[in-house]
């Protein structure tokens, strides 16, 4: 008791119970993975959280990312619902040495990106086909279960010219669009990377992204905030003793909803509208509290479920999905915002990432004493990790280690 380690993990509990009680109830289980480790799963929510026995060894190098998904079955089939989802939209690309380039050239990746997937969705794709085949695939891929009321009014609300690109190409007469996209990892405690992450064009920050006090190390320049309504407000109860006391603000910001539950389609809405959360467990919610008192639809972006299902199938298939619990995996927030970056930006560094030498680092750079990285049971930290190192190789992405 007292603790600020498990202070944290009950205000996650918490969280987890009162957001979603009603949806799957109160139990624990024991995942067995296929690679033999053994994982706590509390399904509390859409979003469990689960911890990593102790004694848990993630091996990182013995694992190798390959396009049909990291696995070392080649038979795996991925679930009807994660086939592709048709590509609609050009990318364009004015820039040597660009991700898009190099990827395409790419023995292995040039397989694998599809950079005419669509990134973001705005009012235009609320439709009849896309509502009858999306609403045969669960969130986040689609909107099975999901009222066609509250998704249709929140879409219809996407009618700017800014939600339909994360960024104005025309604002970088440079050409070369540099992104760098901060993950919240230990690594960066001490690294005095903070220069070079804010001398990017772009810079994308997620969940509890604490700045203050760690400007040297992460910087201060901020782009996009990228979340889910969940882990946004599971960061800022778990992580408030650290100084993640409010979701970054600023005028130059945008926010990236990723519509992991029908609470993100609600409170995108009552962000828009600037009124308070009319429906669900975020009732009576204000979103200005959130995103500031600013609401137009330019502020805010929302990524297709298509992308996200893309991403899985393609980047992210984890062996979880094989599980009973394979509905509820899905890539992390940074892991979405790292190939959301990779698929709008021409460069892109990644900071904060998971690395192979993770152990020697804390789970974030703003603790003070040293904590083990939390594996979540609804993502394949180790399937990233590989991932990352794989597009490092590939000289797609550049991964900051250390
Ligand atoms: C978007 O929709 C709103 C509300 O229906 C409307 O007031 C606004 O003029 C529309 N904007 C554009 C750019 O079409
Ligand atoms: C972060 O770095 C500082 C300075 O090097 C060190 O004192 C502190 O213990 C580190 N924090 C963690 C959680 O490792």
């Amino acid at each position: 008791m007292g603790s600020p380690h498990w202070k944290r993990l009950c205000l996650l509990l918490l969280a987890g119970l009162t957001s979603s009680l009603l949806l799957y109830g109160h139990y624990y289980a024991t995942v067995e993975s296929p690679t033999g480790r053994r994982i706590i799963a509390s399904l509390l929510q859409p979003e469990p959280l689960v911890l990593a026995s102790p004694g848990t060894s993630h091996q990182v190098s013995s694992r190798r990312w390959t396009p049909e998904g990291g696995s070392e079955s080649k038979s795996f089939k991925p679930p009807a619902e994660l086939e592709e989802p048709k590509p609609s939209r050009k990318q364009p690309s004015t820039c040597l040495r660009s991700v898009m380039a190099r990827a395409k050239a790419d023995p292995k990746f040039g397989e694998v990106f599809r950079f005419d997937t669509p990134v973001l969705m705005w009012d235009q794709h609320f439709t009849p086909e896309t509502w009858e085949r999306l609403k045969t695939r669960h969130v986040p891929y689609g909107w099975q279960g999901l009222s066609h009321t509250a998704v249709g009014s929140t879409l219809r609300l996407l009618n700017a010219s800014a939600n339909r690109h994360l960024f104005d190409r025309d604002t970088f007469p440079r050409g070369c669009v540099r992104c760098a996209v901060v993950g919240n990892g230990g690594i960066l405690n001490g690294s005095r990377q903070g220069k070079a992450i804010d001398a990017h064009d772009l810079v994308f920050r997620i969940n509890g992204a604490v700045i203050k006090g760690f400007e040297e190390d992460v910087g201060t320049k901020i782009s996009f905030y990228g979340f889910t309504v969940n882990t946004m407000k599971n960061s800022l109860i778990a992580y408030e003793e650290y100084g993640f006391t409010q979701v970054p603000q600023g005028k130059d910001l945008r926010y990236i909803f990723i519509p992991s539950d029908i609470r993100d389609y609600v409170m995108l809405r009552s962000a828009i509208q600037g009124s308070p959360v009319l429906e669900g467990s975020d009732k009576g919610d204000k979103p200005q509290k959130y995103f500031g008192p600013e609401a137009s639809a330019e502020k805010f972006k929302l990524l297709h479920p298509d992308f996200l299902q893309y991403l899985t199938a393609r980047f992210l298939r984890s062996e979880l999905l094989k599980t009973q619990y394979g509905s509820l995996y899905m890539p992390s927030t940074g892991a979405l915002m790292l190939l959301t970056a990779l698929h709008t930006c021409d460069q892109v560094s990644a900071y904060g990432f998971i690395t192979a030498n993770y152990k020697q680092f804390s789970d974030h750079y703003y603790e003070v004493e040293k904590k083990p990285l939390v594996f979540y049971a609804n993502h394949d930290m180790m399937l990233e990790a590989a991932l990352w190192r794989s597009l490092h190789r590939a000289g797609i992405i550049t991964l900051y280690q250390r």
